[in-house]
């Protein structure tokens, strides 16, 4: 008994719902060779050092999944969860760490991993947060970056690709939760 044909250009493909993809913005085969190039930076730019890779869930989880497969130095891994915020929070500038990494952060070289940055908040304020914990070193590596955050203070050192601005699905990028298994990332029709 075979499984259902995965092609990811498919437009019938059995995991959405129903609906059609618009357009894939980037393709299985083209996020392997991306990610496989970030490995190759990401190893080269920690020569020495512990570094501890911390995803930002649940949006990162495949990403990292396959970009820690291509850092060919020591790491560890951890996951933080970030609580989601509407207009309240957004104006009280705080973020509250729904999970907060069990991994001692002090000395470490962090690499914080996310899906993709939009208005630049959630990362704003995560790096804020993280930095009162003594780390020798706090970089951001994101799959995707649309590149129109306006007040981003710290700099996105590691981007996959640059996105365009629409909403995206797959790859870990949701909507409502659905799609994140996709193997490719996708606008939906
Ligand atoms: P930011 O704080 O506005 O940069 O938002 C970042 C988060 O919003 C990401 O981690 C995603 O979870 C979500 N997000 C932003 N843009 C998209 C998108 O195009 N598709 C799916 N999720 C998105
Ligand atoms: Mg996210």
């Amino acid at each position: 008994m075979g499984l259902a044909p995965t092609a990811s250009t498919n437009p019938a493909d059995p995991r959405l719902l129903g609906r059609t993809v618009k357009r894939i913005a980037f393709s299985a085969p083209d996020i392997a060779k991306r990610v496989h190039e970030l490995g190759d930076d990401i190893t080269a730019a920690y020569p020495e050092g512990e570094l501890l890779v911390l995803g930002l869930l649940k949006g990162s989880f495949v990403f990292l999944a396959d970009l820690v497969r291509q850092i060919r130095r020591p790491l560890q891994v951890d996951f933080l969860v970030a609580s989601s915020y509407g207009d309240a929070m957004a104006s009280s500038g705080t973020v509250n760490l729904v999970y907060d990494p069990e991994t001692v952060l002090a000395g470490k070289h962090i690499l914080l991993v996310e899906d993709i940055v939009d208005s630049g908040r959630t990362l704003n304020r995560l790096v804020d947060v993280l930095r009162t914990r003594g780390a020798a070193s706090i970089e951001i590596c994101a799959l995707l970056h649309k590149h129109i955050a306006k007040e981003l203070r710290h700099p996105t050192r590691f981007v996959g690709f640059d996105a365009p601005n629409e909403f995206l699905v797959g790859y870990g990028l949701d909507h409502a939760e659905d799609f994140r298994h996709l193997p490719y990332v996708a606008s939906l029709a």
